[in-house]
C-alpha cells in the first residue's frame, strides 16, 4: 500500500454518468463450473440489455486471460489475483456507468466476497450457473475435461481443483431446466427494477 496516493475526486462521476444513461451501473457476476454455461448466459442477457438502450459490457475469465491477465496460472493464488484485477476492472466500468457482466470460474468464496466488498454489496449480484460436473463434463466444449482427466492439464476445476458453491446467490440458473434464452430473460426481469436510477 503506497500512502504518498492521493486519487482525485472527478468533476463527473458515477451518479452523472448514471443520469446521463439513463440507468444505474452494476455488476452481474456470474459464476460456476467451466462449462456451465456462464459466457452464453452473460451474452444472452448483454444482447436483451443492449437492444433496450442499455450501456453494457462483458468480462469474460477466457478474454482476460488472454490479455491483461496473461501472466497468471490456475493456482489458488493465480485465480485469487485474477478474481482482483476482474473485480477491480468492474468497479472502474461501474463507475464509468457500464453494465457490467462479469464471467469468471471465480471458484473461491473469498475471491467473491472480496470483489462484492470492492466494487460495494449494493451493486454486486451473483448468479450462479448451476450446471453439474457430469453435464459439464460429458459437454465438454473445448475438451479440456478430458485433457483434465488425462493429466494433461493440471488444476482443472472440478477434477483438481475445488469449487466452492455460492451461498446465498441473487439468481440461480439451472441449465438443465431452461435455455439460456430463457434464463437471461428470467434474469432480466429480476435485474430491470435494479437498473432503474434513484
Ligand atoms: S478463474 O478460476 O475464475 O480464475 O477462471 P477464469 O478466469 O474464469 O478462466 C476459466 C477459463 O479458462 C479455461 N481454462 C481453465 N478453467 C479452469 N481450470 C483450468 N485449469 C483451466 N485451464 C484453462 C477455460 O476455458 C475456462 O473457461 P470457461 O468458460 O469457464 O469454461
Ligand atoms: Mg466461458
Amino acid at each position: 500500500m503506497n500512502n504518498n496516493l492521493f486519487p482525485y475526486r472527478h468533476h463527473i462521476g458515477y451518479v452523472d454518468r448514471n443520469q446521463r444513461n439513463g440507468h444505474r451501473s452494476i455488476v452481474v457476476w456470474f459464476t460456476g463450473l467451466s462449462g456451465s454455461g456462464k459466457t452464453t448466459i452473460a451474452n444472452a442477457l448483454e444482447e436483451i440489455l443492449f437492444e433496450r438502450g442499455y450501456h453494457t459490457y462483458i468480462l469474460d475469465g477466457d478474454t482476460l486471460r488472454n490479455g491483461l491477465n496473461n501472466d497468471l496460472d490456475f493456482s489458488k493464488e493465480g485465480r485469487k489475483e485474477n478474481i482482483r484485477r476482474a473485480g477491480e476492472v468492474a468497479k472502474l466500468f461501474t463507475d464509468a456507468g457500464i453494465v457490467v457482466l462479469a464471467s469468471f470460474i471465480s471458484p473461491y468464496s473469498d475471491d467473491r466476497t472480496w470483489v462484492k466488498q470492492c466494487v460495494g454489496e449494493d451493486f454486486f449480484y451473483e448468479i450462479y450457473v448451476d450446471t453439474p460436473l457430469e453435464v459439464c463434463e460429458a459437454r465438454d466444449p473445448r475438451g479440456l475435461y478430458s485433457k483434465a482427466r488425462a493429466g494433461e492439464l493440471s488444476d482443472f476445476t472440478g477434477i483438481s481443483a475445488p469449487y466452492e458453491e455460492p451461498v446465498a446467490p441473487f439468481f440461480i440458473v439451472k441449465t438443465l431446466q431452461e435455455t439460456p434464452q430463457e434464463a437471461a430473460q428470467r434474469l432480466f426481469k429480476e435485474l430491470k427494477p435494479l437498473l432503474k436510477n434513484n
